[in-house]
Formats: C-alpha cells, sequence, structure tokens
C-alpha cells in the first residue's frame, strides 16, 4: 500500500471531488514561458492526479479544463486548449482504459470543431464500461448554460407545473448519473466557484490552495481529502456527526 492509499482506512473519504484547475497561466509567467507552456504543464498533471484520486478509491473525479466563459480569451489561447484536449484523447484515452477509467464529458459541442468533439464521443464510448473511476471533463461547461439547456428540454417536453422537481432538474443536467460533488478544490488560491457545478454544489465542501495547477501533487490531494476528512457536514440539518 502506497502513502497516498493508506489514507483510505482512516478517514471519511469524499465520492466526489472535483477540481478547478486554475493558475497555468501564472505558473507559466513565474517560470518565464508562454501561457501555452502552462496549459501544457497542466494537462501533463492530469494523468497523476487521476491515478491518484483513483488509488485514494474515490470514484468520481470532474476536472474543469475549459469553461463557456472561456471563448473570451485570445483565440490562439483558446485553440491552443483545443489542441491540448486532443492531443490528450490521442495519447492517454488507452491508457486510462487500461486503468479501468471512465471518461465522461460535461458541457456542450457548440462551438467545438467536429474532428475534437467526434475524438471525445469516442473516449466516451471506449470507456463506457471502465469501472474504477469515472473522470468527468468539464469542457465548454458552463453550470448556468447547463442548467438554461435543462430547463429548455424541460418545457419543450410539455411536462406540467407541478412535475418539475429538484431530480427532474437533475435529470436533465449533463451530471445526471454523477453524484453531486462532495468536495471542490481549487489551485492557484482563489475563491469563486467561476460557474462550475452551480446546481450541483449547493452542499459542497471548499478547499484551496495557494499552489498553481501545474504543480498541484498526489501529496497535496491527500492532505485535502485529510481536510475534509475533519468536516462537519449537516446538509442543513444538525449534529450529521456523532
Ligand atoms: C486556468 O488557468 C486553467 C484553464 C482555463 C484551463 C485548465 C486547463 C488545463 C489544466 C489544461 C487543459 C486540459 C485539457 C484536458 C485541455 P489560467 O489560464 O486561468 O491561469 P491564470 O489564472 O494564472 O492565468
Amino acid at each position: 500500500m502506497n502513502d497516498v492509499t493508506a489514507h483510505q482506512s482512516t478517514t471519511p473519504l469524499p465520492k466526489h471531488i472535483a477540481i478547478i484547475m486554475d493558475g497555468n497561466g501564472r505558473w507559466a509567467k513565474q517560470h518565464g514561458k508562454l501561457r501555452h507552456a502552462g496549459h501544457r504543464a497542466g494537462v501533463e498533471n492530469l494523468r497523476p492526479i487521476i491515478r491518484a484520486t483513483a488509488d485514494l478509491g474515490v470514484p468520481y473525479l470532474t476536472l474543469y479544463a475549459f469553461s463557456t466563459e472561456n471563448w473570451r480569451r485570445p483565440s490562439m489561447e483558446v485553440q491552443g486548449l483545443m489542441s491540448l484536449l486532443a492531443e490528450f484523447l490521442d495519447h492517454e484515452v488507452e491508457n486510462l482504459k487500461n486503468e479501468d477509467v471512465r471518461i465522461n464529458h460535461l458541457g456542450s459541442f457548440e462551438g467545438i470543431n467536429p474532428h475534437l468533439a467526434e475524438k471525445i464521443s469516442q473516449a466516451v464510448a471506449r470507456t463506457r464500461d471502465c469501472k474504477r473511476i469515472t473522470l468527468s471533463v468539464a469542457f465548454n461547461y458552463g453550470g448556468r448554460q447547463d442548467i438554461v439547456t435543462a430547463v429548455k428540454q424541460i418545457v419543450a417536453s410539455g411536462v406540467s407545473p407541478e412535475a418539475v422537481t429538484e431530480e427532474l432538474i437533475s435529470a436533465h443536467l449533463s451530471t445526471n448519473g454523477v453524484p453531486d460533488p462532495d468536495f471542490i478544490i481549487r489551485t492557484s488560491g482563489e475563491w469563486r466557484l467561476s460557474n462550475f457545478l452551480i446546481w450541483e454544489a449547493a452542499y459542497s465542501e471548499y478547499w484551496t490552495t495557494p499552489v498553481f495547477w501545474p504543480d498541484f501533487t498526489p501529496q497535496l490531494l491527500k492532505q485535502a481529502v485529510a481536510d475534509y476528512g475533519n468536516r462537519d457536514r449537516r446538509f442543513g440539518g444538525l449534529n450529521a456527526k456523532p
């Protein structure tokens, strides 16, 4: 048992960790590199963190890779992020499949190059039977847009107002089938949700570190999860802990 897995027997584990991978640009600046190099370093950190999360025994991991608001960045940076996702999928889907990682996509294909959309769909299809961990990649994802899409589908289905419930709305979000995140981690010291899982995060616990995403380590993940284990989650009630 390695140092990361050793943790799981001692404290309660989150079932679903969601990470806002922030700070690639500042990491690049700190190293005298272009922003794209920061994003590339960020991609290189995906594998170790996915593996460490699976080793901890956490069955769901969600990563915020590209938001609906990220289109506001210079087109060169946007294209760079699209290419990095394509490259990541080309190189890593087989490895992830071998590690029993199921890939899921959150968000929309609107505005995404059809070749990239096809790669994403294929990654999802090729790993659909994997069981160890579900990795949801939020790419071209925005929480508000996801809710708007859900509401449009519900209205179009002709459902009566009385039949609209939290469960019905949840079932129409792109996170359908994935439990709400227990724990949201944001790197680079920012304290914002940035339109990430805004419906699903109603009772999530938060954790942030000043460390930029490319420098976020399995050891820090373990520290964060240990901190989660000490939280008293009451979900609006009393005495969740004995
Ligand atoms: C935030 O850093 C990061 C992003 C907007 C993208 C996150 C993406 C990755 C980690 C790599 C891409 C992953 C895939 C699979 C494509 P920032 O650019 O906002 O950093 P800054 O706030 O320091 O400028």
